[in-house]
């Protein structure tokens, strides 16, 4: 046996392993993390410079198959077999082209979407399975809704001679989508975009995100409460995850909690789904309503905006605040030192929207944070706030 060959066989059975050492479900989080890292590197040190480009350049393409899939429903129509299914089985299913569904088939695969079990025959698999979830379309959509700022950035960079300030109002969003309003504006006016939005900030974030309300001493914070007390106020809530997550820890009995967001997420909320949840419509650059609640809740929410637009949102809030009050500010950092592709990859999105984000380090934002309190009359650091990191 050549000498290639030998290490061929050996890197097959070393990849074999992968599968039963670190399945998806593995206990340790970190672990897993680690080992897609070191993986992800010698992925890397297989490439050559062209396949690294090839991959690269047309790495936009994998997303709009991901999202025509989603959009025609064939990660539904092979979730709900659980056998496998033939191309012309699929599109005669979706009432769809045979052509069609037979390359967007090739390129799921090609993609581990799905798997090809024997020549036309395909079966779901776990990431199958996971794009039938609205969460996900919704993750799916949002970036495809997203790309117009993306292709433009290079262009509105250039022509800002690369020295541009945070500002929803004037960003690559604007030129890309050709509009006059920021994001969330053109969000409102635009059911499909709000609701792919929306339901992709109902995203679990992490594996830890069940034991969301163990990250912070809640208890000890909402200790003595009664029922008249206002526990929690989820600023930007969304579609109330979080809340429901606090309220699911702390019954009707021990406070109120609050979700508050834009009319076009409140009214998206479905009936029933926030059992013993207030929701309420509420505007951050208005006087907050919510006086002395015991926590404000910020989460994914401060990092969208410039700095003095969330001076002037942080400025509500402290007024509204009474000293039992706290403000947790529950975002994920970039670190310099060895950052996470997503991290970088959500930083630049940052810029094109014209958000901060959160291509900073920790001890930067740390000082963001002082810089906040020293911006805003009533500082918040006499009321402690906390700044709660993960990935996000
Ligand atoms: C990135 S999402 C985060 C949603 C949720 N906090 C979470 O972590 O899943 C930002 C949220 O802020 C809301 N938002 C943006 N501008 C707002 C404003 N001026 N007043 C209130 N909410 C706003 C958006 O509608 C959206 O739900």
């Amino acid at each position: 046996m050549s000498t290639t060959e030998e290490w061929v066989q050996e890197f097959e059975a070393l990849c074999a392993r992968v599968s039963t050492l670190f399945h998806s479900e593995i206990d340790d989080e970190n672990v897993r993390i680690r080992a897609l890292r070191l993986a992800e590197k010698a992925v890397h040190q297989l490439h050559t410079p062209m396949t690294f480009a090839e991959a690269q350049t047309w790495a936009p393409l994998e997303l709009f198959g991901a999202g025509v899939a989603c959009e025609m429903g064939i990660f539904d129509v092979l979730s709900k077999h659980s056998g496998s299914l033939s191309t012309a089985d699929i599109a005669k299913e979706l009432n769809a082209d045979k052509a069609l569904v037979a390359r967007i088939m090739r390129l799921l695969d090609a993609h581990f979407m799905v798997d090809q079990i024997s020549l036309g025959q395909y079966s779901a698999n776990a990431i199958t399975r996971d794009y039938v979830q609205p969460y996900r379309k919704g993750n799916v959509m949002t970036q495809v809704g997203l790309m117009p700022s993306y292709f433009a950035l290079p262009t509105w960079l250039r022509e800002n001679d690369y020295n541009v300030l945070p500002d929803a109002k004037h960003c690559a969003w604007q030129v890309g989508a050709n509009t006059s309003k920021t994001f969330w504006e053109s969000m409102s006016e635009d059911p499909r975009l709000g609701k792919y939005f929306n339901d992709y900030m109902t995203l679990p974030r992490t594996t830890q995100e069940e034991d969301f309300v163990s990250f912070y001493p809640f208890e000890t914070v909402f200790s003595n409460s009664n029922a008249d007390d206002i526990l929690f106020v989820d600023i930007g809530g969304g579609l109330g995850h979080q809340a429901m997550r606090v309220r699911n820890a702390f019954p009707r009995s021990r406070g109120r909690i609050i979700l508050q967001d834009l009319p076009q997420v409140t009214s998206k909320i479905a009936a029933n789904s926030l059992p013993d949840v207030e929701i309420m419509d509420h505007d951050m650059a208005d006087p907050q309503p919510v006086k002395g609640a015991r926590v404000y809740y910020l989460r994914g929410v401060l990092h969208n905006h410039a700095d003095h637009v969330s001076v002037q949102y942080l400025s509500q809030f402290a007024a509204a605040m009474s000293p039992e009050s706290r403000l947790l500010i529950h975002e994920a950092l970039a670190s310099d030192l060895n950052p996470t592709k997503n991290v970088t990859r959500f930083d630049l999105k940052g810029i094109t929207g014209g958000g901060r984000a959160r291509g900073i380090s920790d001890n930067k934002y740390a000082e963001r944070l002082v810089y906040y309190g020293s911006q805003i009359k009533e500082s918040l650091e006499r009321y402690g706030f906390w700044l709660l990191i993960t990935d996000l």
